[in-house]
């Protein structure tokens, strides 16, 4: 289905030689100390992967990233490509869809203040997965998952656009399998370099077994930065949110009055994945509705990453307590309150250590951190074993004969919008 892939496959093979790493495919945060230079081995090949990818996308698409404010990107039809723009009339701000999508809102539009955030990609409706490549390679992360094809994943019931308009990426539910389940993984194919990203969620993974996640990254892992913005494991209640940067990036403090976030730094304030064992710096929302059963059955809501001038910032809006700029699609994050988490740029350029991102949806299973975690407890959401839970004495083994299990472990997405300033 897509036209480069064979082209990409040929430049990947030939540009080195040994490509059974660079196939293991883009990166994704690994948590544990464990075998960890085998891991930032894995990472950092997969790394160049992206990084080609990235590379021939931006020739293949005649992609732009200096001029983020372009709304209009030209892209391959190999790729079955139409990236839905802001470009309904970007004058009027509150001239936006709404998160189902299909239906045009006019809240409040007249008195909306206007944002200097102005969108340039949005992924909502019938269109959602135009613009998203699926990722078909091995797990970087070790997860029992089987990322498939869009043609498999629809053909599969595992993705689908429900009636209310928002996209759905399931896990399969087959009671057996022999080794994975089949999963989904989708990776923007138009990158950027600063912005906001807006994400409106409805419903997430959850359950023991699962690692979701939505975050950004960028090429050469970790040159190019990687942002978790929604991310956990298992029965997990509350997010973490955590960068993984080159070394020289930090978080000034652990304190959280000082840094004027709502959540807890949870490990260290050094934020290089080679100096941390991969864990980078992370931070975890204090509430219980940010993540996993608490979101989904208050019916999830907002995540915001602010990535500017001040550094990276991560916010999170329940579903009651979603600020209007947002839903009239006119965001105006000054006039937000704190986020659940940040790291500043006094302390890590949020333009050297991060660049080109992708947005990424994925859910794994098992693998470095859900697997590793399944006997653990302590955490919110958690303060029972999965082990204990579930009686099985591995993550690997539940998911292979519990499918049913696993009904619970889809994202439901009403929309994810990326703006820019003309400034950035
Ligand atoms: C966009 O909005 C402006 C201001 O409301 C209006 O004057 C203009 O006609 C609109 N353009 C389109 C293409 O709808
Ligand atoms: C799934 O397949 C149907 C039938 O070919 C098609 O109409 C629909 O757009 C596909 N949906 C997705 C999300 O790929
Ligand atoms: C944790 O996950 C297991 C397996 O998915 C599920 O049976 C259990 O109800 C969950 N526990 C809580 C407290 O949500
Ligand atoms: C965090 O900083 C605030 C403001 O300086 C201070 O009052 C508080 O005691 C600090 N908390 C901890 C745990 O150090
Ligand atoms: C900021 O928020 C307040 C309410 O909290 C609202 O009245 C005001 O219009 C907002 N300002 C902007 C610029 O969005």
């Amino acid at each position: 289905m897509y036209s480069q892939l064979p082209l990409l496959a040929f430049l990947l093979a030939n540009a080195a030689p040994s490509s059974a790493g660079l196939f293991s495919g883009s990166s994704h945060t690994l948590h544990l100390a464990t075998h960890h230079a085998h891991k930032v081995a894995i990472k950092h090949s997969a790394g160049l992967a992206r990084d080609l990818r990235v590379a021939l996308r931006g020739v293949l698409d005649v992609q732009s990233p200096s001029s983020p404010n372009q709304n209009v990107y030209c892209v391959s039809s190999g790729g079955g490509v139409s990236v839905p723009v802001g470009s309904s009339n970007t004058s009027s701000p509150s001239a936006t869809t709404s998160a189902a999508g299909s239906q045009p809102t006019t809240s409040g539009s007249s008195t909306a203040p206007s944002s200097p955030w102005k969108v340039v990609d949005q992924y909502q409706g019938q269109n959602f997965f135009d613009g998203w490549g699926f990722y078909t390679d091995a797990d970087p992360t070790n997860g029992n998952v089987q990322y498939v094809d869009q043609n498999t994943a629809n053909s599969s019931g595992l993705i689908e656009i429900n009636s209310q308009g928002h996209a759905v990426m399931r896990v399969e539910t087959t009671p057996q399998v022999q080794n994975n389940r089949q999963s989904v993984r989708i990776t923007t194919q138009n990158t950027f370099t600063g912005g906001l990203v807006v994400m409106d969620s409805v419903h997430m993974p959850t359950g023991c077994g699962t690692w979701p996640a939505f975050w950004t990254n960028g090429p050469n892992w970790p040159a190019g930065g990687e942002i978790d913005i929604v991310e956990g494991i298992n029965n997990y209640t509350n997010n973490q949110a955590t960068i993984h940067t080159n070394p020289g990036c930090s978080i000034p403090s652990s304190n959280s009055t000082l840094l004027d976030i709502t959540g807890t730094v949870v490990g260290g304030t050094d934020c290089s994945a080679a100096q941390t064992g991969n864990q980078g710096c992370g931070v975890r929302s204090n509430a219980g509705n940010s993540f996993g059963t608490g979101f989904n059955s208050n019916g999830g809501g907002v995540y915001a990453m602010l990535w500017d001038n001040s550094g990276i910032s991560v916010y999170f809006f329940p579903r009651n307590a979603v600020p209007a700029d947002i839903t009239d699609g006119a965001p105006q994050p000054s006039n937000w309150s704190a986020p659940m988490a940040s790291w500043p740029s006094t302390d890590c350029n949020p333009f050297q250590f991060f660049y080109t991102h992708s947005a990424i949806f994925d859910t794994t299973l098992c693998g470095d951190w859900a697997g590793s975690a399944w006997s653990s407890t302590g955490v919110p959401g958690q303060e029972v074993s999965c082990a204990q839970q579930t009686g099985f004495s591995t993550c690997e083994a539940f998911v292979q004969q519990s499918g049913a299990s696993f009904s619970e472990a889809y994202w439901e997405v009403a929309s994810v919008k990326i703006y820019q300033t003309s400034s950035s």
